[in-house]
């Protein structure tokens, strides 16, 4: 199906399955897919690294403040949609997806220059359109103007379920219960932030995928694109 040159923008809650939702959809038109948390993640592994963040999970706002301008963080797509994030040059690789990471990053995602340096990077790929970019404030904050909105809003139940049992598959040791509290925590953190909190876009289209599967939710997306755009396959 061939469609305009427009930006899509798919928000919603931790463990929704946007990513992976998201990058099939570029896949499916060609599209470039940009993972915005990924980049949040980056900033929080330099914050780390470089002493930022504290043990006690304090944080230096001052010093991360004056460090991040000096911060180089380019990323690279290949044909698979599988990016390369790269801080000062040097890959990350899955270090970004540590459980370190992931309990620090809500932290450093509220801080208003932390969001504009990452907004920095983003809003330039809008220019030319043919992207779909996955995140909390994409169509709210990055992109207002983006010509097709999703919003991911599964229940907690089903996204913990998921969630467990990939890190189970993955040989993590733990339990439905530790995984529904830290998703309950992440939900409440990101939509009750000060900036660019986590809210549905009015002008949003709602998917809940509970019962859906990755091919599904593609075709019912399709549609709403055909009846949009007024395409005709
Ligand atoms: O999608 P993710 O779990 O990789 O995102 C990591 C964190 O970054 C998450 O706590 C929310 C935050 N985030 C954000 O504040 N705004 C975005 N556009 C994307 C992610």
């Amino acid at each position: 199906m061939k469609i305009p040159d427009i930006i899509i923008a798919v928000d919603g809650y931790s463990s929704a399955g946007k990513s992976t939702f998201a990058r099939s959809l570029a896949a499916e038109f060609g599209f470039f897919y940009i993972d915005s948390g990924a980049l949040y993640r980056c900033v929080t592994l330099f914050a780390l690294e470089n002493g930022f963040i504290h043990s006690d999970m304090s944080l230096d706002e001052g010093g991360l403040s004056r460090a991040l301008p000096g911060l180089d963080l380019v990323f690279t797509q290949t044909d698979n949609m599988r990016e390369s994030f790269l801080i000062n040059g040097r890959p990350v690789g899955d270090l970004i997806r540590s459980l370190e990471i992931s309990n620090s990053v809500s932290q450093i995602s509220s801080l208003a220059f932390v969001r504009d340096y990452v907004n920095g990077i983003l809003q330039p790929y809008g220019k030319k359109g043919r992207i779909v970019m996955d995140g909390r404030d994409i169509g709210t904050h990055v992109f207002p103007n983006a010509q097709l909105k999703i919003f991911m809003a599964t229940s907690l139940e089903v996204r913990s379920q998921r969630r467990y049992e990939e890190q189970i598959a993955k040989g993590e040791n733990v339990t439905l219960e530790e995984v529904t509290q830290n998703l309950s925590k992440r939900d409440y953190l990101d939509s009750h932030r000060e900036i660019s909190p986590l809210v549905r876009a009015e002008d949003s289209y709602l998917l809940d995928n509970g019962n859906m599967t990755v091919a599904s939710s593609l075709a019912w997306v399709k549609g709403l694109i055909q009846g949009k755009f007024g395409i005709l396959e």
